[in-house]
């Protein structure tokens, strides 16, 4: 039956199956999501073909939340030989010209067991399909295998223009030897996540940012590593390399009370708070223009999150509308996220209408 794979953070199989049936409802494609539990990868099945086809290549694939990488399949290898893996997966993927090929596998323990087998294979199939004539670097479509055991394999092709363009659907980030916390990489990944298509919109020299709840300092050390100026607040202690470079003025201020004194490029927020309150305060600082663009983490319930993610985003973007704003938002679950999303919203009046996650 005609369907799409989906990858997602293991745990969240049934979030994203709720996610994959309203975006697959809005656009009018019926069908269903089988997911097991904890795998890290679903898949949406439908009955109509042409549907399944239009989907992966007209949806925006920005506008997921919860799936990290997502391609059509052509076919599924149950019985891979030990000593020839390639040929069934060759005839798997049919004819179809591509203009590279990826093998990948689940974001879980077994899933990655198997990385040795997906470098190697990739390398061959590869060569297989250049000597075949069907790598092109023309073709708008990347070939992908998911390997789930060394002898079964999804296989299938997604198109390169939308698709996330990283091998198992998010950049590989090195943690900065001189970064305060972990923490630094979510906004570094969001940076290219979220604004993948927006380099336009990255943070510039001598802009100015808040960073609410900011130390240790992960995410004020980033931005100042952009060479933004950065109002830090927390009443928690900043590291001392974040201070170093005369970039940081640290208040020991209340998150939800303080008030720049004039407006600023950038509002970042990592504090630890439920949604709703933390969406208040994104729509205060939004709606008063004390800034113009914010990225924040929305901490997700134990249960329906889809659905909590998407009342708190319609909720936020009714009040940005009733205000007036023209805007662009973002929501992902990053690979750094655990139990939350990231979000990023930029109001610009130059924005012809919006893209939104809902
Ligand atoms: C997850 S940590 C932030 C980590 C930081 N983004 C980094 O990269 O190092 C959350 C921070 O929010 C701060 N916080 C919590 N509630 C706050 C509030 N009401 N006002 C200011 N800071 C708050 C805590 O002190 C804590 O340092």
């Amino acid at each position: 039956m005609p369907s799409i794979l989906l990858y997602t953070r293991p745990g969240f199989e049934r979030d994203c199956a709720a996610e994959a049936m309203y975006h697959a409802e809005n656009a009018g494609l019926s069908g269903y999501v089988n997911a097991k539990p904890d795998s890290g990868w679903l898949q949406f099945c439908s009955e109509d073909a042409s549907g399944v086809r239009e989907f992966v290549r007209h949806f925006d694939f920005s506008l997921w939340v919860f799936a990290r990488q997502w391609f059509e399949v052509r076919g599924h290898v149950e019985d891979l030989p030990v000593g020839d893996r390639v040929a069934p997966l060759l005839a798997a993927l049919g004819g179809a010209t591509v203009s590279d090929v990826w093998v990948e596998y689940p974001d879980t323990n077994e899933g990655k067991a198997l990385s040795k087998l997906a470098r190697g294979l990739e390398g061959h199939l590869r060569r297989s399909l250049e000597k075949s004539g069907q790598l092109r670097s023309v073709s708008p479509l990347r070939a992908h295998v998911l390997l789930i055991s060394g002898a079964e394999a999804w296989v299938g092709t997604a198109p390169i223009e939308n698709s996330a363009p990283w091998p198992l659907g998010y950049p590989r980030l090195r943690m900065p030897k001189a970064a305060p916390s972990r923490s630094t990489l979510k906004l570094e990944e969001a940076f290219h996540v979220l604004l993948g298509r927006r380099s336009d919109a990255l943070p510039r020299p001598n802009q100015r940012a808040v960073d609410l709840g900011a130390a240790p300092g992960g995410w004020t050390w980033q931005l100042i590593q952009r060479g933004v100026k950065v109002i830090a607040v927390d009443n928690g202690p900043l590291a001392p390399q974040v201070m170093e470079e005369g970039r940081v003025l640290h208040l020991r201020e209340d998150a939800f009370a303080f008030k720049p004194q004039q407006p600023v490029d950038w509002m970042v927020c990592d504090v630890v708070e439920t949604p709703a309150r933390v969406a208040a305060l994104m729509e205060r600082w939004l709606v008063r223009g004390w800034c113009k663009t914010v990225i924040f983490n929305l901490k997700l319930p134990m249960k329906r999150r889809w659905q909590e993610v998407q009342q708190i985003l319609e909720g936020l973007e009714k009040v940005l509308e009733a205000a007036g704003l023209r805007y662009e938002l973002r929501a992902h679950q990053l690979y750094h996220d655990r139990e939350e999303i990231t979000v990023w919203i930029t109001v610009d009046p130059a924005i012809v209408g919006r893209t939104s996650a809902g």
